[in-house]
Formats: structure tokens, sequence, C-alpha cells
């Protein structure tokens, strides 16, 4: 679990801004829920997921209740649409901590924080293009460009049903390369699929494709959603191992990964269709669909990529009082109310350490306020980059600042 210290946490302020502008464009309002659920919430979704058997952080609280951290964002997600039965298509995103305790390393650690989507009540295939829409334009937005999509269809109950019995099959025959994890595909025969081990790679390759079980209904489905990507020119490819790691999946599922980062921590996105969880929930039928996207991970493809760096400057504008002559204060106002970045330094120090603080603030302006030019009414700015410095008379200075500041950004 990390911190996250300024100024690294401005990226963070960018990442979440850039998220929540383009979910409102797209009609999503944001989904505040808590951090703890009851156990069953989760446990019900993701029974033979390591996620929930192995990671979960669960705990009796003191009123004998048995509680888990979030380990993802869906299910209290569908447990609140269950509970206020608000009108659908419910179009929400959300911003929250998840926990996992997993065998942390570069890009995979026990809390890490998600941005989704989720829409709940419509099973339109135009649905499932616009979620992959929000998505892959977010992404875009934050300049990364070495972005690889992948989807595939897992197809409905019945169709699942059928490959399952298929698969268990090949991975019977297959028992002795399986060994211990043979357990696991008895339990769920799709947890192999995803599978990463080298040792594993033919015996995978060439495992029976849920793509050939499709029925009829869930293949027109996959290729609208196909022909929908086409006509918005976001490219894809089919992977037809790809089945994603929570036992609600049903039909649509995709996985966005970055081409920068290690290809065990690869994923910076991931989502699919639930059509089922919310009835299994105690809720009306309701088809859904949505994503999570963890932000330490795209913050580590922004690096690999070079984009998205931490902004230079911190402050626009940084008050020397030397002599404590001035209403800096008043001053400090007047530039924070009028929409300057503007910090001092405090506790009456030198002019020296007052520039030295400027700097390391990264302030691109210092506004000095020495006692000749308060007598005269005026204030001298020094720009901490090019050195040059003038006068700009002691009423006029936020503005003056603040039409040097929209220059320098347009
Ligand atoms: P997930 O694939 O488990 O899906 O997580 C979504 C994203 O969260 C991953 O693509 C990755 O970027 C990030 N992530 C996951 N685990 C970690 C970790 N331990 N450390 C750092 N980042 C991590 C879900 O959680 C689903 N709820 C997504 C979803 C929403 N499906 C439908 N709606």
């Amino acid at each position: 679990m990390q911190d996250v210290l300024p100024p690294e946490s401005s990226r963070w302020v960018d990442v979440v801004s850039r998220f929540a502008l383009r979910a409102q464009r797209f009609g999503y309002g944001l989904l505040l829920t808590p951090i703890v659920e009851h156990y069953e919430v989760f446990a019900r979704v993701g029974a033979t997921t390591d996620v929930v058997r192995k990671e979960m952080y669960d705990f009796v609280d003191r009123g004998g209740r048995r509680l888990a951290l979030r380990p993802e964002g869906t299910a209290p997600v569908v447990r609140a649409f269950v509970q206020h039965r608000p009108p659908t298509p419910w179009k929400v995103w959300y911003l929250a901590p998840n926990f996992r305790a997993e065998q942390p390393q570069a890009g995979r650690y026990r809390q890490h924080w998600q941005l989704g989507a989720e829409v709940i009540g419509v099973d339109d295939p135009e649905v499932d293009v616009e979620m992959i829409e929000l998505l892959w334009g977010f992404c875009r937005d934050l300049g990364l460009r070495d972005t690889r999509l992948q989807i595939n269809s897992m197809g409905d109950a019945d169709t699942r049903e059928r490959y399952r019995e298929v698969l268990l099959r090949y991975w019977r025959a297959h028992a002795t390369l399986l060994g211990g994890e043979m357990e696991r595909a008895e339990v769920n025969p799709l947890r192999i699929l995803d599978s990463k081990r080298p040792d594993w790679f033919e015996m995978l390759e060439q495992a029976p494709q849920l793509g050939e079980y499709l029925s009829d209904e869930s293949a027109t489905h996959f290729a609208r959603v196909q022909e929908g990507l086409q006509a918005l020119g976001i490219p894809f490819e089919i992977a037809p191992r790809l089945v994603r790691g929570f036992d609600y999946y049903t039909s649509t599922v995709f996985e966005l990964a970055s081409g920068a980062l290690d290809a065990a921590q690869n994923a910076i996105g991931g989502g699919g269709r639930y059509d089922r969880l919310a009835q299994e929930m105690g809720g009306p039928a309701a088809p859904s669909i949505g994503f999570g996207s963890g932000i330490e991970r795209l913050l580590l493809a922004c690096d690999a990529e070079g984009v998205l760096a931490a902004p230079a400057a911190r402050v626009d504008a940084f008050v020397v009082d030397p002599l404590g002559v001035a209403d800096t204060a008043v001053l400090l106002a007047e530039l924070r109310e009028s929409g300057l970045a503007a910090d001092r330094a405090y506790g009456g120090r030198s002019m020296k350490k007052q520039l030295g603080a400027a700097d390391k603030a990264g302030a691109r302006w210092a506004v000095i306020v020495g006692a000749d030019e308060a007598r005269r009414g005026m204030v001298a700015v020094r720009d901490l980059v090019s050195g040059e410095q003038s006068e700009v008379r002691r009423e006029m200075i936020a503005a003056w600042l603040r039409a040097r500041k929209d220059e320098a950004t347009s």
C-alpha cells in the first residue's frame, strides 16, 4: 500500500479530473459507495476467483458482522442499484481504492485505485461500444498511444455451460501438466485459460475456444460490438482466450493493455458484461456492463511513454516581503481570488531565503515588495525563469500576472 505525495499527487488530480470530465460528457454521474461491504456482496460474485477466495481483507466487526474491504468496484455498484432501484439505464462512474492481498510487485499492489464506469439495465451492444470508447478515449486524453485493445465474447449461460464441459475434458487430458492447478480447473475450468505460464503455452494455444460454441444471439451481439468499434475507428484484436477474472462476466469482455509495461502487469483497464449479477443479488433483471482502470498502472504507462509529466511549476507567484512592510495576506488573497496559484514564506525570513523558498516551490514569478516600491505604490516582479525584473503598480499586479499566465498557456 502506498502513500502518494506532492508533486506526484498532482498527476492524480490530472488523471481523475480528465476521467470525471469525460464520464460527464458521456452522461455518467459519480457514485460513491462505502469502502466496506457485507462479505456476501463479494462472496457471491466470485466464489471461484482468487480475488475472493484468497485475497480478500475480511473481518468481523464489533457487531459480529462479517465485512470485507472492497476488492473490486462492480459488486458495490450492483448492490447500490438493487438497494436504491434508480431508473435504468443507470450510468455511473466511480473512483475508489480496492484491496487485494496479492503478492506485491511493480504495478501490483495490495491497495490500488480504480477509475471505473458501469451502465446498469441495458443489453444493447451500442452500450458495449460506448463503454470501450470511454476507456479508449480516456487513455488517449492522457497521451497514451502504445495500447492494445483485446475483446472477446463469453457467450450466454448455456454457451458457457457447454464450453465448460468441453474444456474440463481437455484439462483432464492434460492433468499431469496442470499438476496442483487441476483442482482449480475442476472448480472453474475457465480460470486456467488466461494463465501466462510459459510451460503451458502450447496446451493453452490448442485448448478448445469459446467462440466456437457461441449461440446465434451471442454471436450477433458480438458482431455488432465489432462493427461499432470499427465505425468509431477504435482498433481491436479478438482474443479467444480472454475470459477475465470474475465469475460474473457474460457476453462481451475487453481489456486494454499497455505495450510499454511488463507483460505480467500490463492491463491498464478491463471490464465486460455481467448480465445476470443484479438478479443474482436479489434485484430485477438488469443486463449491465462496465470497466475498471487502475490509476497506478495508468501512471506507470504514462511514465513509460513519457507523457503526463507532473507540471513543473507548482505555483504561479510567490510573494516575497523581506521587510514585513506589505499587507502580504491581502496581496496573496487578491492573487488567489483572481485564479492564480500563489504562496509565500512564513516567519519573516531574509530576502535570500524567501527567494530560495520561491524557487523550491517551483514558482514562476516572485512578487517582491520592497520598502521603496511600497512607498511608490509599486511592486517588483521577477521572472524566475529568465531572471528579468520589472515594476508593476500594486493594484495592477493580479491582472498583470493573470494576463501573462493566460498568454503562456494559450
Ligand atoms: P480487474 O481487471 O480486476 O477488474 O481490475 C481493473 C484494473 O485495475 C486492471 O486492469 C488494473 O489496471 C487495475 N488493477 C487490478 N488489480 C490491481 C493491483 N493489484 N494493483 C494495481 N492495479 C490493479 C475489476 O476489478 C472489475 N471490477 C472491472 C469491471 C467493472 N468489470 C465490469 N465492470
